[in-house]
């Protein structure tokens, strides 16, 4: 089926003069005080994730025009395609459904599959978290890109839920770095190795996993076969690698959505079935939602809706995010590839090129540490950057804290929410210039005029952000919470008319290191351009 894109639509047209005429100047200080129900207009319920969106520079006409657009480019069948299988990844000729693998048992065509797979993983996650019988008190999960960034920022979210004497260790990064200090901690008769590569084939991961196996023999190790497994759709080179417990999964899987597949081993691990099983109804809630609720209530698609109108309207170009959860702070990363890798396109599904900016940049780090490295600029810098704060209400520390400490960290929880609610009060707000004038700052300079100090100390405001708030950080509400994104990077995808499953911008490089790295070792520069000709001779070993 053909759809429209966003800027061949007749809202398209309809937005852009009103951005003209309203949207430009919106202020978010007259909409509320004008407003006395913003806050309760823009703020959703969705399953575990409530979200308050009237901070944001957008009223009601122009999310109305924005849902126009919506409609006109067939949102909800293109959501239709996506849930029910449709090859919607074109250039791949492949379906996109990560959402079947967090499906209850019997729920569609591809249930009997799915639920196999994941009985078969659960029951050897067990089976290792019995450390009684397997004697693993270490787990090596080495995977790179979508076979790494969703484990290791769901395994960090969810410590709380881990088994004391059991740790799980990431390693992605082709650079000895990553793995060698690791080694150190390890024996071979207590580790397992997983090497997790949805293709068996990227460069990264099976440099590590070598490194890993010559080390296990070289410390004495024996049995490969007992600890080195693989998650992969290539089972049959996993073999050739030598690795003889495989768990297979389906080139349906995309590699940035496949947490929810045999590449969430080592979340398995680390949780157990039944929070693994959280996890994934977690997530299924808010499919739910996504594929039912109206598109003005649904949050995946308000969500989406607002990106556009930021990214092709108001001509932003990157969102922060700022996870008030010290366990979430891999969590900007983890969005990077999600959405990067997945909207950073610049021609439609058909290959023709756009005439609209796609993904914005996506970066972040977790708050408050955020606040005394960046946030300055957010505040006072000339670009507006939306930030988008996430915060839990109820912590949960583990059970090995005191109760006496308990009650102090509950204090510094307090802390953290007041911060949080600060910074994007702050951001709203802003500070006049008569109001800086007004005040006397302690550690301002004697000499220089008041009207510069105040210029120093003012704020322009209106800086728009969305807050989303979970009730605590469990394995249900992460998983609502990282399917909520996923949504939203499909529905930008979907009205930019772009294929946002396919990675191709990742080859030319991997190609271009291939044939690079013979280089490296001859010293022959044939053919190069003079930098990479200098550089290469300047880096010969
Ligand atoms: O970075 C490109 C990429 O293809 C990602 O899309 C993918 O998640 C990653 O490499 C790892 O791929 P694999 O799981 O096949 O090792």
């Amino acid at each position: 089926m053909q759809y429209k894109r966003c800027d061949q639509s007749a809202a398209w047209g309809a937005l852009s003069q009103y951005f003209a005429e309203h949207g430009a100047a919106f202020d978010l200080r007259t909409a509320f005080a004008q407003e006395p129900q913003r806050f309760a207009h823009w703020s959703v319920q969705a399953p575990s994730v409530f979200a308050d969106l009237s901070k944001n520079r957008i009223d009601k006409p122009a999310m109305e025009l924005l849902l126009a657009l919506a409609r006109d480019c067939g949102l909800e069948s293109q959501r239709n395609d996506l849930l029910q299988g449709a090859p919607i990844n074109l250039t791949e000729g492949r379906a996109v459904l990560h959402t079947a693998l967090r499906s209850p048992a019997g729920a569609d065509a591809w249930s009997a599959e799915v639920q196999g797979a994941l009985q078969t993983m659960l029951a050897f996650a067990e089976q290792v978290r019995d450390q009684a019988a397997s004697g693993i008190r270490d787990v090596v999960h080495i995977g790179i890109g979508g076979s790494d960034l969703g484990p290791a920022m769901v395994v960090q979210a969810l410590q709380p839920y881990g088994r004391p004497g059991l740790k799980l260790h990431f390693v992605s990064n082709v650079d000895g770095h990553d793995l060698a200090p690791l080694l150190r901690e390890l024996s071979p008769a207590t580790t397992l190795f997983i090497v997790a590569s949805k293709t068996f084939t990227t460069q990264e991961t099976l440099a590590n996993a070598l490194a890993a196996k010559a080390w296990f023999e070289a410390a004495g190790g024996s049995d490969i076969a007992r600890h080195f497994v693989a998650t992969t759709t290539n089972t049959a080179a996993a073999g050739q690698f030598g690795i003889t417990r495989t768990f297979g999964f389906w080139d349906w899987v995309g590699g940035r959505y496949s947490l929810w597949s045999v590449i969430g081993l080592p979340i398995a691990i680390a949780i157990g079935a039944d929070n693994f099983r959280a996890l994934l109804a977690g997530a299924h809630a808010m499919d739910q939602h996504f594929a039912t609720a109206p598109l003005e209530r649904n949050l995946p698609v308000l969500m989406g809706l607002i990106d556009v109108w930021y990214r092709n309207f108001h001509g932003f170009t990157s969102r922060s995010v700022a996870p008030y959860h010290q366990g979430l702070r891999r969590l900007p990363a983890y969005l990077q590839q999600l959405e990067m890798e997945s909207n950073g396109k610049s021609v439609d599904r058909d290959g023709e090129p756009l005439s609209v900016a796609t993904s914005p940049v996506v970066w972040g780090e977790a708050g408050t540490n955020g606040q005394h490295a960046y946030f300055q600029m957010l505040h006072q810098g000339t670009d507006v950057i939306p930030v988008e704060f996430i915060c839990v209400r109820t912590p949960r520390y583990g059970e090995h804290v005191p109760p006496a400490v308990v009650e102090r960290l509950r204090d510094q929880h307090r802390k953290l929410l007041a911060n949080c609610l600060a910074q994007s009060q702050a951001l709203m707000q802003g500070k006049r210039f008569e109001e800086a004038l007004g005040e006397r700052a302690p550690t301002a300079s004697q000499t220089m005029a008041p009207e510069a100090i105040a210029r120093h100390r003012s704020f322009p405001g209106n800086r728009p952000s969305t807050t989303l708030v979970l009730e605590e950080l469990s394995p249900e509400s992460l998983g609502a919470l990282i399917a909520l994104y996923e949504h939203r990077v499909f529905v930008t995808g979907a009205l930019w008319g772009i294929n946002s499953y396919d990675q191709w911008g990742v080859e030319l490089g991997k190609a271009l290191c291939n044939s690079l790295l013979p280089r490296l070792e001859t010293g022959d520069t044939k053919g190069l351009d003079a930098s990479t000709a200098g550089l290469l001779k300047h880096l010969q070993s």
